[in-house]
């Protein structure tokens, strides 16, 4: 049991923080540009290995030296990166801007994460078969995501998925998701137009259309979360916010190394609410996630 595989993408994260957005048109100045490994993939990878899952990374970066870089970075965290291939495109690139309140906007120059294909995911589909969970997000083509779940449902192995960035999802997978982990605006758009009174009634009209379990992250205001047993909610810890990037890619590989060690979805999502809410509190993606012992610690104080 805990063995993690996620397959998506991987990108190197050049940071800026400054005292606002700026606006169309107009040009403003930061803080010296920082470096991270970032990417939601190997994000959710470099979580799910801090936080004790075995836990393996496929995905493709470029022949250069941030290829190398995210790799590395991958790796210091305990992520077998046997699975990544290095193609000849540049290294997915990430543009961040964070201002004072810890919110950041993000650009994605996707590059050599394009190269996750159909073909890609039929060819590295044996380094994976022992896995007890498989994570997926939606920065990979979304057609490759749709047939690593039906492969892994195939298997008879769990699958988290994460959709964002959101994308409309066949029913198939969504029927495949164990759970679907979202944000308030993610559910929004792969909800449609449909209103609902309250986050536990969002969860439930995805249960109604056919996920296993559903995660809805609601930043400040914690986490709801249902499946066939019912819906409950799980707060967030308060703490000082610094930089919020990478913090859903924390909860999705914390939840996926607890569910895949045995948890049940509530003590996944809170332990995975307390992962979130210290990486919130330093710069960069993978940077800023704990080990767990710091979320022990910090679950103990
Ligand atoms: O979720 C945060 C991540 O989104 C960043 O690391 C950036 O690379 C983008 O993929």
């Amino acid at each position: 049991m805990n063995r993690v595989t996620v397959i998506g993408s991987a990108n190197i994260d050049f940071v800026v923080e400054l005292p606002r957005r700026p606006d169309a048109g107009e040009t403003l100045l930061g803080s010296d540009l920082r470096r991270f490994a970032g990417g939601k993939g190997a994000n959710q990878a470099a979580a799910a290995a801090r936080m004790g899952a075995e836990t393996s990374f496929s995905g493709c970066v470029g022949a250069d030296e941030n290829g190398s870089f995210v790799c590395s970075q991958l790796a210091e965290s305990g992520v077998d990166v046997s699975g990544v291939i290095r193609v000849d495109r540049p290294t997915g690139t990430a543009l961040v801007l964070v201002t004072p309140d810890g919110e950041n906007s993000i650009v994605v120059s996707p590059g050599a994460n394009h190269a996750l294909d159909v073909e890609f995911a039929e060819k590295k589909g044996d380094e994976w078969v022992d896995a007890d969970m498989v994570v997926l997000n939606l920065e990979s083509p979304l057609r490759a995501v749709e047939h690593i779940a039906a492969m892994a449902a195939h298997r008879g192995i769990r699958l988290l998925l994460n959709a964002a960035p959101a994308e409309q999802l066949s029913a198939e997978t969504l029927a495949l998701c164990d759970p679907l982990i979202v944000n308030e605006h993610e559910a929004r758009v792969l909800l449609g137009d449909e209103g609902a009174s309250s986050f536990a009634a969002v969860a439930q009209r995805f249960l109604d259309r056919g996920v296993r379990s559903v995660v809805i992250t609601l930043g400040a205001a914690g986490a709801v979360f249902g499946d066939s047993t019912g819906i409950a909610t799980v707060p967030a810890f308060a703490v000082d916010v610094v930089d919020t990037t990478g913090a859903g890619d924390a909860f999705v590989g914390a939840t996926a190394s607890e569910l895949a060690r045995g948890c049940g979805l509530r003590e996944a999502v809170a332990f995975a609410s307390a992962v979130a809410a210290l990486s919130v509190q330093s710069v960069g993606a993978q940077s800023s996630y704990p080990n767990r012992r710091e979320v022990r610690d910090f679950l103990d104080r």
